[in-house]
C-alpha cells in the first residue's frame, strides 16, 4: 500500500525536498500528499507548489491556544488522508493530545546525535563541549521534545576550526540521505 505522507515545515524546507525527491523512486511506496507550514513566508512552500504538491499554511500567530492550532493542523492532515507525518524543520512544539493521535506515525529529524543536545543550537553546543563528532537523528515524535525512539542516525566528524555553520553544512548533507532512508523503513512496516 502506498503511504500518504504529509510534511510539516517552517522554513527553507531542504529536508522536505529530499523526502519528496526520494518518494519519486518507483520502489518507494509513498507519496507526498501535503506540505504544511506554520509560517506564510516559508521558502519550502514555493518548492512544494512548483512540484505540484498541495501546500497549505496554518499560521500559528492567528491562534491563541496551542490546542486550537493543533486541531487546525489535524483537520488539514485528515482531509489529506495522511498516513504518516514527517516534521522537517517544523519549529512548533505540538501538544500531547495531537502527538498521541499520531503515535508511531509521526517522525522528526533533529540535527544532533540524540540523546545529546535536544532543542536548539545543537552544533554550537557540540563544538563548545569539545565533541569530536556530531550528526543527526530521525526519531518517532513523543510529547517530550526530541525524546522519542530513535529510527536512525548519521555521524560526521567535528573538524578543527569548525564553526556552527561549517558543521551544519556537513550535517545537513547527511540529513538529506538519512531522512528518506528512515521514511522508507517506516513505510515498509
Ligand atoms: C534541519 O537541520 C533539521 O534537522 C532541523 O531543522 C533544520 C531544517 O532545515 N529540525 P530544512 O528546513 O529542512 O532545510
Amino acid at each position: 500500500m502506498t503511504k500518504r505522507v504529509a510534511i510539516l515545515i517552517s522554513g527553507r524546507g531542504s529536508n522536505m525536498r529530499s523526502l519528496v525527491e526520494a518518494m519519486q523512486a518507483d520502489d518507494f511506496s509513498a507519496q507526498p500528499v501535503l506540505v504544511l507550514s506554520n509560517r506564510p513566508d516559508a521558502a519550502g512552500l514555493d518548492y512544494a507548489r512548483a512540484a505540484g504538491i498541495p501546500a497549505t499554511i496554518v499560521d500559528h500567530t492567528e491562534f491563541k491556544m496551542r490546542e486550537v492550532f493543533d486541531a487546525a493542523i489535524h483537520s488539514k492532515l485528515a482531509k489529506a488522508q495522511a498516513d504518516i507525518i514527517c516534521l522537517a524543520g517544523f519549529m512548533r512544539l505540538l501538544t500531547p493530545g495531537f502527538v498521541k493521535k499520531w503515535t508511531g506515525r509521526m517522525i522528526n529529524i533533529h540535527p544532533s546525535l540524540l540523546p545529546k543536545y535536544p532543542g536548539l543550537h545543537t552544533h554550537q553546543r557540540a563544538i563548545d563541549a569539545g565533541d569530536t563528532e556530531a550528526g543527526c537523528t530521525v526519531h518517532y515524535v513523543v510529547p517530550e521534545m526530541d525524546a522519542g525512539e530513535i529510527i536512525g542516525q548519521a555521524r560526521v566528524p567535528i573538524l578543527h576550526g569548525d564553526t556552527a555553520d561549517t558543521l551544519a553544512e556537513r550535517v545537513i548533507k547527511q540529513e538529506h540521505t538519512l531522512y528518506p532512508e528512515c521514511l522508507r523503513t517506516l513505510c515498509a512496516k
